[in-house]
């Protein structure tokens, strides 16, 4: 008896740790640096925020970026917007709808005046994920000591400026001291404080910001549009085909007792 009460104490006490443990992790992935940890909240199935993305995309980012692996037909496709509205409204980079998503910035030129060449956003939405590029763009704030008079809470001192300020407007960052033990503190992200309002309000901040991360996360797998699509056509088949086996059961067995 006490030995079987022993295992079971020490059983637990291992239990304990190990659940101590993965309670651990989250904390310090936390304590990794990624200052807001807001959702996107995103929805690759809504088309109209999908079309609102692609414009924000080719207005305000592919200046900069290009999506090499995005052709401009197939986009059009995808967002069910006929070939006029593609010429009119989404190809000023581009002659021919059958041309991918280029930049004529030369990566050398782009390496001399911001210091770091802006990435390639095909994949972005799957390499960082889309809440990180979403925490990103509203990550924003001023900082005179930097070339560009902002900084980002989500990258220090990243060397992208903020091309969105118009629509946000400016922000400050407030951080405050933590102690992380041994007498040391850490500064650490707390809020923003709006300093000057955009053209839009936080809500429509966001919105517009939530559609272009839609965007790239549609452009970093098309496939899962038709994915969705396929998927809910299975789940139709199964259910109908299921209903149909299980009728035919009945009716094979119902003589059987
Ligand atoms: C004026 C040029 C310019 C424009 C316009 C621009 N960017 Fe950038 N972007 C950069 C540069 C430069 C970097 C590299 C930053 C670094 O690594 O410090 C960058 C980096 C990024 C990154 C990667 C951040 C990381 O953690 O590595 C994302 C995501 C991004 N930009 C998104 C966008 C989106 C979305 C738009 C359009 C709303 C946009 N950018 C418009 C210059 C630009």
């Amino acid at each position: 008896m006490p030995v079987l009460v022993m295992k079971s104490i020490r059983l637990s006490a291992l239990a304990a740790t190990c659940l101590a443990m993965l309670g651990a992790v989250p904390a310090l992935a936390a304590g990794g640096g990624s200052a807001m940890s807001d959702h996107a909240g995103n929805d690759v199935g809504n088309v109209a925020s999908l079309q609102r993305g692609a414009r924000n995309f080719v207005n305000y980012c592919l200046g900069c970026h290009s999506a090499q692996y995005v052709r401009y037909n197939r986009l059009a496709q995808d967002l069910q917007i006929s070939e006029q509205q593609l010429i009119d409204n989404l190809m000023f980079a581009a002659e021919k709808p059958t041309e991918t998503m280029r930049i004529s910035m030369r990566p050398a030129d782009a390496e001399r005046w911001f210091g770091v060449a802006p990435p390639d956003l095909s994949l972005i939405a799957r390499s960082k994920g889309v809440d990180y590029v979403y925490n990103f763009l509203r990550g924003f704030y001023v900082d005179p000591s930097r070339a560009t008079g902002v900084n980002n809470v989500m990258l220090q001192n990243a060397a992208m400026p903020h091309v969105l300020w118009e629509l946000q407007g400016e922000q400050q960052a407030v951080f405050e001291d933590v102690n992380v033990g041994e007498g040391m503190t850490q500064k650490v992200f707390k809020e923003f404080q709006a300093t000057s309002p955009g053209q839009l309000s936080p809500e429509e901040y966001d919105q517009f910001v939530r559609d272009t991360v839609n965007f790239l996360d549609y452009v970093a797998e098309p496939m899962q549009l038709e994915r969705q699509r396929l998927g809910i056509g299975v789940l139709a088949f199964l259910l109908v085909f299921g209903i149909l086996a299980y009728l035919l059961k009945q009716e094979i067995w119902k003589d059987v007792k």
